[in-house]
């Protein structure tokens, strides 16, 4: 037999990208390769890449920069780019950095194993079309490789929201739901392989329609799945939550405390000019309602400060509606201008408006998450411990809740959960004991 090639993927941006990595090295496994750490003695570099912000975007660029050195060091390298800017930008990246061998955009990964033949004849090869098949159809079933207790699994791609600021709908396409026996094959597996939670990914997962009854009916199905633990879903958008899904937060015990839900702005103003197609009472009555049905979940959120047009005032309802709802932890953004999407034609704010926004709002958030961590002190929690922690003795897992814990633990917890009682609120963890 040959020698296998080596595989190096760098992943940008979003759980999805992660997903789709994985997925990437599988239908490449066929084709002879493994995956390796480092890009140092690789055959192929794929980069997995983030269009959402042109910081990210950007990113993409001058990595390629640096990857060029090593193909002048080796020039069988092949160099490829796959994820949101192939699509994006399709041959443009091989005219800006000719070294490029491959482009292929999110929905396409399913032709790699064909493009890679096409490549290592010495051709060039791009592919961001949006096919009719199924691209997970064509992919290799999930081989039985022991994994490790936790897993992304894909049920929702693309996008019909049209929210003025986001690429999304253009480079991930419309929306599509993948049909529910085929997820609940693959959550099978998974769970075979050693998987005790799963995180179905989407940009709009909870408008998941592969399922008669939404994506609670999908997660009441995943819920009867022996050996699976933990369900989560993510990213939600405020217009899906519908009742079952509510309803669901309070009665599957597996479907874990936490909600993603992004609101991006605290102004009706704001909103409306988003194209969000809600408002801020309409968002303060649904988190109502979820905390209704489940007291104790932790709230996360995603901002974006200075859309074109944002006042004072219109900030300052942002921080308003951050003050009364509460976040256990959030992102927040600078906007960016993102060429073909609707806001791009509009008048841009001054970055020094932005930044002193920018830096307000991550204060006051990271007020509310130091608070809520701390909240946690003295208290009981469940984790699944994943793996050591640095320290000697030292076990790593996540609470019901989403928050990294550090416990005193003997190796063999990996991949339980455990009862742990919290001790100290550190930085970004929770440290804790066994019970
Ligand atoms: N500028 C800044 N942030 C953005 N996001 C999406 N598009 C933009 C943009 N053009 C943010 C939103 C979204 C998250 C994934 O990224 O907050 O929820
Ligand atoms: Fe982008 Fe999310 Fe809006 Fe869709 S719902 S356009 S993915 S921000």
């Amino acid at each position: 037999m040959s020698e296998p090639k080596k595989l190096f993927i760098k992943t940008y941006g979003c759980q999805m990208n992660v997903y789709d990595s994985e997925r990437m090295a599988e239908a490449l496994g066929g084709k002879g390769y493994i995956q390796v750490q480092t890009p140092d003695d690789a055959d192929m570099i794929l980069m997995n890449t983030c269009h959402i912000r042109e910081k990210a975007a950007e990113k993409v660029y001058s990595e390629l920069g640096r990857f060029k050195k090593l193909k002048e060091a080796k020039p069988d390298l092949k160099i490829g780019v796959a994820g949101c800017v192939a699509q994006a930008e399709g041959e443009e990246i091989m005219a800006r950095q000719p070294m490029v061998d491959l482009v292929v955009g999110p929905q396409s990964y399913h032709r790699l194993p064909a493009m890679e033949e096409a490549v290592q004849q010495g051709k060039k090869a791009v592919d961001t079309d949006f096919p009719e098949e199924d691209k997970f159809d064509t992919l290799n079933k999930r081989p039985r490789a022991t994994r490790g207790p936790t897993a992304f699994l894909t049920v929702q791609e693309g996008c019909d929201k049209f929210c003025a600021f986001c690429v999304v709908p253009y480079t991930r396409g419309a929306e599509v739901s993948r049909p529910k026996e085929r997820i609940l094959r693959e959550a099978a597996d998974l769970v075979e392989a050693g998987v005790r939670e799963i995180t179905l990914l989407g940009q709009n997962v909870n408008a998941y329609h592969g399922h008669e009854k939404g994506l609670a009916g999908l997660i009441w199905e995943l819920d009867k799945i022996d050996g699976l633990e933990r369900i989560r879903f993510t990213t939600s958008h405020p217009n899906d939550m519908d009742d079952a899904l509510i309803e669901a937060h309070g009665t599957c015990d597996k479907l874990m405390p936490y909600l993603h839900l992004p609101v991006q702005s605290g102004s009706d103003k704001i909103l409306k000019a988003m194209n969000r197609k809600h408002t801020r009472d309409d968002y303060f009555r649904l988190i109502d309602r979820i905390r209704d049905a489940r007291p104790d979940l932790l709230l996360s959120g995603d901002f974006i400060v200075g859309f074109p047009g944002e006042t004072d005032q219109d900030f300052e309802d942002t921080m308003g509606l951050v003050r009364r709802v509460g976040y256990g932890q959030a992102y927040s953004f600078k906007y960016s201008t993102r060429p073909g999407t609707p806001a791009a034609e509009k008048a841009q704010l001054p970055d020094e408006v932005m930044n002193e926004r920018l830096q307000a709002l991550q204060a006051l958030l990271t007020e509310q998450q130091v608070a809520t961590q701390n909240s946690m002190v003295g208290k009981e929690v469940s984790v699944l411990f994943e793996k050591a922690g640095r320290q000697e003795g030292q076990m790593i897992g996540k609470s019901e809740y989403l928050h990294a814990v550090h416990a005193t633990a003997p190796a063999e917890v990996k991949g339980t959960i455990r009862r742990v009682r919290i001790l100290e609120s550190r930085t970004n963890s929770l440290h804790g004991e066994l019970i």
